[in-house]
């Protein structure tokens, strides 16, 4: 067993946490507290590769595995764990997903640009009345021949605001519950697509999330992606690996909260001591630094039997749940051991808070992934 990194994974955390500290670290509480998405540091993000970090140099990506990918993820969770979002869901869900179950002719016109960094693209699921409970699908795609018909609405749709293309997935034969749903690619601008407002969140405020609606949308016959009634199965195993991303974005937040309570805990006095030399402190300390680490070691291991071609569904699922529950307690205690200037927002750590919330929620929640995990020990 070898936990090293490699000489290549060092450069790829070392240039994420030098461009997070240099672009996303100026100006993230503004943005947070008005919703501003990080636009110009998207576009580098673009530029340096960081959205199409695992798809394959042919269709444009960078090629990378994913232990590359959970490194530069944590590195810019550590800081904006909002412009992780956008970075998570494009690699993971979108281009994953197509560059293994699309079609040649999706593959190049819609996948290229964004593997590429040239596009950014949204993966829709998630319904009014289907959240956890995925299945229960009401928008629909009727088949007319040569192209379906959508109708309905997505809730909850990261990217929303950004992206050119969409993954929609919708129900065409509802007798045949999951094996009647199917996914296509949607382009933002077609008749009959619009998209809703974005909602006022407690956390990761800069990346937007909005609903989508379809009023009688024609989705060309070829966006269909994969063989007629595959669409629930392609979501599941798109968000098998999903996951590992919001996992890794989950234990960047952990560790970016623990990194601000050290530096605070040898520079604020209290009884006559730095507040580390206190063991109430001190102890903390340690016990976030042990979740961290253990959380840590799931989500490299997830990735690792990811890039093995090994089954990951059930250390996917351990990884999301074990590190999104540790970002919750981490940050609980950082904002404890801040004191008052833990509820401040110049402190940022209430905003890890803020922030390690949603990953206990989106990508399914820590109850999901303990069915997930569950069902995988009784198979
Ligand atoms: N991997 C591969 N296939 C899977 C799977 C998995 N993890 N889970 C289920 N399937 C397959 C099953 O094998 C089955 O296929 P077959 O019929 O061919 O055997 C099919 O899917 C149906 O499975 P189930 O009958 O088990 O489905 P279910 O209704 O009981 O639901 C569930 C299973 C795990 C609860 C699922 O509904 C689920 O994952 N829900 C959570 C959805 C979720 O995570 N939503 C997040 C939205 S995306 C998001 O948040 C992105 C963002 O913007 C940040």
């Amino acid at each position: 067993m070898d936990f090293n990194l490699t000489d290549e994974h060092k450069m790829i955390q070392q240039s994420a946490k030098d461009f997070a500290v240099a672009e996303l670290l100026p100006g993230i509480i503004e943005r947070d507290d008005n919703a501003i998405a990080p636009t110009e540091q998207i576009k580098m993000m673009q530029e340096m590769g960081f959205l199409g970090m695992m798809t394959d140099p042919k269709y444009g990506g960078e090629g990378m595995d994913t232990i590359s990918y959970v490194l530069a993820m944590e590195e810019i969770s550590k800081i904006d764990a909002a412009a992780a979002v956008v970075m998570s869901v494009q690699n993971s869900l979108v281009n994953w997903g197509l560059e293994h179950y699309a079609s040649e002719h999706i593959k190049e016109k819609y996948l290229r640009p964004m593997a590429s960094g040239k596009a950014i693209g949204a993966f829709a699921l998630s319904e009014p009345e289907a959240g956890s409970d995925a299945t229960k699908q009401r928008t629909t795609a009727v088949d007319k021949g040569d192209y379906y018909l959508l109708n309905g609405t997505k809730n909850w749709i990261t990217n929303a605001t950004e992206a050119e293309y969409f993954i929609v997935v919708a129900q065409t034969y509802p007798e045949k519950g999951s094996k009647g749903i199917n996914a296509f690619i949607v382009e933002r601008g077609v008749d009959g697509f619009e998209i809703g407002p974005a909602e006022n969140k407690m956390g990761m405020r800069s990346s937007h999330t909005n609903s989508l609606m379809f009023t009688d949308v024609k989705i060309p016959k070829e966006n269909r992606i994969g063989e007629d009634g595959f669409g629930f199965k392609f979501s599941m195993l798109c968000l098998n690996g999903g996951r590992i991303g919001i996992a890794s974005q989950a234990l960047g937040i952990a560790q970016g909260a623990l990194d601000r309570s050290i530096q605070y805990a040898k520079e604020r006095k209290a009884f006559g001591k730095f507040i580390g030399e206190h063991q109430a402190i001190a102890f903390k300390l340690a016990e976030m630094d042990i979740r961290i680490e253990a959380a840590r070691l799931l989500v490299h291991k997830a990735a690792f039997l990811k890039d093995e071609h090994k089954n990951y569904i059930k250390a996917g699922a351990m990884a999301k749940y074990a590190a999104a529950e540790t970002a919750m307690w981490v940050t609980t205690q950082a904002v404890q051991i801040h004191g008052g200037y833990g509820y401040v927002k110049e402190y940022h750590v209430e905003r890890l808070m803020r922030e390690a919330k949603l990953t206990q929620i989106y990508e399914g929640t820590s109850e999901i992934q303990q069915i997930v995990i569950s069902r995988e020990l009784l198979k």
